[in-house]
């Protein structure tokens, strides 16, 4: 059984070698350390029996507008809720600091992540051509942290 804690120093490496498997973008360690001293309390890892199997990372990007940065679950845990539990703590989080929405860029190839997220009731918002490093486009996907009814 898997537990949603919010990350701490010593999952540095782990959170890190994660991403580096999980997401094709490169990403400087020192980028973890920044959202870890900026937002500590919308970054989160998914543990099971002491081993880091996925992680999820925001950011409060204006008053009413949070953005989730990074979500991953480990491939051989993956399919088990593990991404949900996740996103539910990130959406509480930003729910607690009055933040009303949530927005996210997804590389219009990934169809994992998109249909993860559309499960989850968000909304393709637009598209960023040639938003990744190798020249793929992006959506941005959107949806209230608090659903309202008829969302
Ligand atoms: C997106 C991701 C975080 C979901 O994590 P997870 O722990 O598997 O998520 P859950 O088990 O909570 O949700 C499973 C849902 O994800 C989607 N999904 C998972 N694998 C899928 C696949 N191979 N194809 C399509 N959709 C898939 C489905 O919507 C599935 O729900 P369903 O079983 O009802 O169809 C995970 O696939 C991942 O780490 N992907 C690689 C990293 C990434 O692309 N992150 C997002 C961009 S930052």
């Amino acid at each position: 059984m898997f537990i949603i804690r919010p990350f701490q120093s010593k999952d540095m490496f782990a959170v890190i070698k994660l991403a580096s498997q999980l997401l094709t973008e490169e990403y400087s360690p020192t980028l973890f350390t920044y959202f870890y001293e900026t937002s500590p309390w919308s970054f989160f890892v998914a543990e099971e029996h002491h081993k880091i199997i996925g992680f999820g990372i925001g950011i409060q990007q204006t008053t009413e507008t949070a953005r989730i940065v990074m979500i991953g679950t480990d491939e051989t845990y993956q399919n088990r809720g593990i991404g949900s539990a996740v996103l539910y703590h990130l959406l509480y989080a930003f729910v607690q600091r009055n933040i009303s929405f949530v927005e996210l860029e997804v590389k219009t190839t990934n169809n994992q992540a998109i249909q993860f997220y559309e499960k989850h009731q968000f909304k393709i918002l637009d598209t960023i051509p040639d938003f990744y490093q190798n020249g793929e486009s992006a959506y941005i996907m959107r949806r209230r942290c608090f659903p309202h009814k008829g969302d």
